[in-house]
């Protein structure tokens, strides 16, 4: 996926500080950010912090001739996808809504023919003017798109009402509304992938030989038709793919946990290669070589997370996909899986070959009722393939058995 870009204007009032914060949320998601604070928010966060946060210098100034020489406002209002003013003061919508553009914040959202996202966030009697009403109805009008305020407690001693800028989550949310696009865009997708680690000791451990690889590939086509993905991983040495939320976990139960939390989702696909068996107990200080001569270790059974996620009677996701890793008979230990784990597909995959760590695949996608043979291809595309079959389950309005 193309790397989003937003442009961040924030604002000068006390929600400033939750502005911080919106920073990170939105590069978890895989957004560059890019920050312009004008004057009035400088008195409530320091370009130092914020510019800490994006990895880069704040802009404040339309006429600072380094920054303007450099980048300018023109340039600012145009190298994103989004710009979000967040908080957006009163005294900003005015600006906004009367074309004003004095300062830089003001002069990038007139040169800017981007969407613009606002948040506002004000004193509930500034909100309620009817200056602030106009300004409101006006930049609407004028396709401006808004989140929040939210009702609640002021900064203000005992005040209250509408005025509170929405949480930096909202913001998010809203501002990914606004950037992504596919079609599956608004659906949610869990991908668990890697091996999972399962300690004897403090330093050893059961694992195995699972790259992360076609997991990864797949969280991140997902991603790029838009939807909202969670990559539940165990160790791998892969970065996060862009635009992909990944929760990093060691063990078997781990991933079943991280899993859970993740639901509700509208698909699930499981590719981790989880180990069958744990020790049944792990010992906490590291086994010694001399004491009473090879250790024997017993073994206890892991969670199944496929069959858990596909048996849960709540929150079943309504797509749920399993990966079958066969050296014979592939079809028919694969249609035995989909009935034995309660999942509705399964790609299987022949692993006498170097399929493990390696970057091509050659699967088959098994339903109830369909099998189909791909040809061996990168793992990339079999990620891609399988992204657009789950896209056109999820938009039939049952899926496809
Ligand atoms: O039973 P088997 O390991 O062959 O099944 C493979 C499929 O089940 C894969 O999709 C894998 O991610 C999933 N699985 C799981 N939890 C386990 C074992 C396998 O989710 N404990």
């Amino acid at each position: 996926m193309s790397q989003k870009r937003a442009l961040l204007i924030i604002g000068g009032g006390i929600a400033a500080y939750k502005s911080l914060e919106l920073i990170r949320r939105l590069k978890e998601r895989g957004i560059a950010v890019r920050v312009v604070m004008t004057q009035a928010a400088q008195q409530f966060v320091t370009p130092l912090a914020a510019g800490a946060l994006v990895g880069e210098r704040v802009f404040t100034d339309l006429f600072d001739q380094v920054q303007e020489f450099d980048v300018g406002h023109i340039r600012l209002a145009r190298e994103c996808e989004l710009i979000i003013v967040a908080p957006a003061t009163a005294d900003l919508m005015a600006k906004a809504a009367n074309g004003l553009a004095n300062d830089l914040a003001s002069a990038v959202l007139l040169a800017t023919d981007k969407p613009v996202l606002m948040a506002p966030a004000m004193n509930p009697h500034m909100w309620a003017h009817a200056a602030t009403r106009r300004n409101f109805a006006r930049l609407q009008a004028d396709g401006l798109r808004f989140v929040g305020p939210n009702e609640g407690e002021m900064a203000e001693k005992g005040e209250r009402g509408l005025g509170r800028m929405a949480e930096p989550e909202e913001i998010r949310d809203a501002a990914l509304a606004l950037l992504v696009d596919g079609p599956l865009k608004g659906k949610r997708a869990l991908i668990t992938a890697g091996p999972t680690l399962e300690s004897i000791d403090p330093v050893r451990f059961i694992s195995n030989r699972s790259s992360g690889k076609q997991g990864y590939a797949i969280a991140a086509a997902l991603a790029d038709l838009g939807a909202d993905v969670t990559l539940v991983s165990g160790p791998t040495g892969l970065p996060a793919p862009q635009g992909v939320t990944r929760v990093s976990v060691e063990t078997a139960r781990e991933m079943l946990i991280a899993c859970e939390d993740a639901l509700p989702a509208d698909v699930a696909v499981c590719v981790a290669a989880v180990a069958d068996w744990r020790p049944e107990r792990t010992a906490s200080a590291k086994l010694k070589k001399d004491k009473s001569g090879i250790p024997s270790i017993s073994l206890t059974e892991n969670p199944d997370i496929l069959a858990t996620l596909s048996k849960a009677k709540k929150k079943r996701p309504r797509l749920v996909i399993g990966f079958a890793a066969e050296t014979d008979h592939v079809e028919e230990h694969a249609r035995a899986k989909i009935a034995k784990k309660g999942c509705d597909w399964i790609v299987a995959n022949d692993v006498s070959g170097d399929v493990m760590g390696g970057d091509e695949n050659a699967v088959m996608l098994i339903a109830k009722n369909r099998t189909e043979t791909w040809p061996r291809m990168a793992k990339g595309s079999v990620a891609k393939k399988l992204a657009e079959e789950i896209a056109k389950a999820l938009e039939a309005k049952a899926p496809r058995k």
